[in-house]
């Protein structure tokens, strides 16, 4: 069984000449830790976006547990996939570091005791728990960008969807999340990793997808 398909997928901005996404097919099972890399401008984070049902293909289909995806509530899509957008800033709503974590979970009908310890694992594990009644908008970028994976990480969702995870964080966090992805896969849960950063990904992929001008050039298994 296919989990994400996509079948003959193309996305156009508006305004643009040239689609951001041309003529993509691609399966992903359940499960499955894939590595995504290209030159800027290549389409990944538009892929991304397809894949989460935050953009409509113009041509072609797109399954999520082999039941077309804009049948999905955006809710009921992030039940199964946890998705950490290229700019963490664009995901924080809430008015504390310790809300942008617990909001989901209390959603998801967590009790209480269980949100806290949550969100103490998650916090502590990125060394952000002395940050948990800051406002999320007056952090680093490294820091949001922690915030925002805790967030999504705690929710475990069936499968994740991160672009560019380490574009802002340092080399220890790095290390700290890549640990954290490496036991995340363990547990079978799927990785969809967009990036240029071949030392973080590395050991962290079964697939790596190659892509270029919007077409997938490459599919290694
Ligand atoms: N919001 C947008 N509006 C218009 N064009 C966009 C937008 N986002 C991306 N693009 C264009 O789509 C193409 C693919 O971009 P993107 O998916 O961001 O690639 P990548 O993530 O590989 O850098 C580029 O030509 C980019 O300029
Ligand atoms: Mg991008």
């Amino acid at each position: 069984m296919c989990f994400i398909c996509l079948d003959s997928v193309s996305f156009t901005y508006e305004g643009k000449k040239t689609p951001a996404v041309n003529d993509v097919s691609l399966s992903f099972a359940a499960g499955e830790s894939v590595a995504i890399v290209g030159l800027n401008g290549s389409g990944k984070s538009t892929l991304a976006r397809l894949m989460m049902g935050l953009l409509r293909p113009q041509k072609g289909k797109i399954t999520l547990s082999d039941r077309p995806i804009e049948e999905y509530s955006l809710p009921e899509i992030g039940r199964k996939l946890g998705f950490v957008l290229q700019n963490p800033s664009l995901m924080l709503f809430s008015t504390s570091v310790y809300n942008e974590v617990a909001f989901g979970l209390k959603w998801k009908g967590k009790k209480r005791q269980e949100v806290e310890q949550i969100c103490y694992n998650y916090l502590s594990y990125f060394d952000i728990w002395d940050l948990r009644d800051e406002l999320p908008f007056n952090l680093s970028q490294g820091q949001k960008q922690m915030v925002v994976l805790s967030a999504i990480l705690a929710l475990e969702p069936e499968c994740l969807i991160l672009d560019e995870p380490t574009k802002n964080i340092d080399g220890y966090r790095k290390k700290k999340l890549k640990k954290l992805l490496l036991d995340i896969r363990a547990r079978g849960i799927g990785l969809v990793i967009i990036t240029h950063d071949y030392d973080f990904v590395d050991g962290l992929y079964t697939r790596k997808i190659y892509m270029a001008d919007g077409k997938v050039m490459a599919d290694e298994h």
